[in-house]
């Protein structure tokens, strides 16, 4: 099965400094699954220009219409900042696909707590549609360094419970942690409540939430909790290596056998 396919951008919207696009995908619609990432190529469809692939977490997809969705930042990073040039209705994109495993819910799930900031926060957007269609109740704990990377609530599911702060990701976790600065959570911390956590997080967060999750359950199970390694893929097919992690199961590929792992297998 081809790797390789061509999606055509169908619509635009910037929401701060946020962009969406709308990409006419059917292929990759029919089968992609949220944490998955795609590779896209920064040229246009004639260049031969080389250059590193962007890795991309979509941020949506409907099968039936055969579309999926991109939520991009205008960050510093070279090749998002010419997908954010490019990008304009009618535009054709070159995309590798989808590279890695995606995030699996648990038939037992009922709670599902998501935490996320960065470029992999896209795909606990994806992850919400997909549990909100299973009735999962849904909580989603978001961080930015500014409020114009804010994902507008509208463009979640209405049932999904959406908090958002452009401090530290601590002022999201201490009230995880059932902190007495806010009592609506001591009372129903939803680390505690959650039946499952998928989580994309800095390296330094990713520590933080590793703690609250010491400091609040007791018992703590390989299943639980899983995490989204955001970083770039270089081919993300297994060839070039430069995506190695240690794992408690030893060293591990990103784009083979992440980019989603067990929290319980890198703590
Ligand atoms: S990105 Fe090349 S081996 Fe994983």
């Amino acid at each position: 099965m081809s790797r390789f396919y061509r999606a055509t951008i169908r619509e635009r919207r910037a929401f701060g400094k946020l962009i969406w696009l709308e990409l006419e995908a059917p292929e990759l619609a029919a089968h992609l699954r949220p944490g998955q990432a795609l590779l896209v190529r920064p040229a246009d469809m004639q260049s031969a220009d080389p250059l590193l692939r962007a890795t991309i977490f979509h941020a949506g997809s409907n099968a039936k219409q055969g579309t999926i969705t991109f939520l991009l930042s205008d960050g510093e990073e070279f090749q998002q900042a010419w997908l954010l040039q490019y990008a304009y209705p009618s535009s054709t994109l070159d995309i590798y696909g989808p590279v890695g495993r995606g995030f699996e819910l648990d038939p037992r799930t009922g709670n599902l707590l998501l935490v996320g900031e960065g470029p992999g926060l896209a795909a606990l957007v994806a992850l919400t549609q997909q549990a909100v269609a299973r009735r999962i109740s849904v909580v989603l704990l978001a961080a930015a360094s500014h409020s114009d990377y804010q994902i507008p609530a509208f463009l979640l599911p209405p049932d999904v419970e959406y908090q958002f702060t452009t401090g530290p990701l601590s002022e999201l976790l201490e009230p995880l942690a059932g902190s007495k600065k806010q009592p609506l959570f001591s009372s129903n911390a939803p680390i505690v409540w959650a039946d499952q956590a998928c989580v994309s997080l800095d390296p330094l967060s990713l520590q933080d939430f590793v703690q609250q999750l010491r400091a609040q359950r007791l018992r703590w199970t390989p299943g639980f909790a899983f995490a989204l390694i955001a970083e770039q893929l270089a081919c993300g097919s297994g060839a070039c290596f430069g995506c190695m992690l240690e794992t408690r199961n030893g060293w591990q590929l990103r784009c083979k056998d992440g980019p989603i792992f067990d929290l319980k297998r890198l703590a």
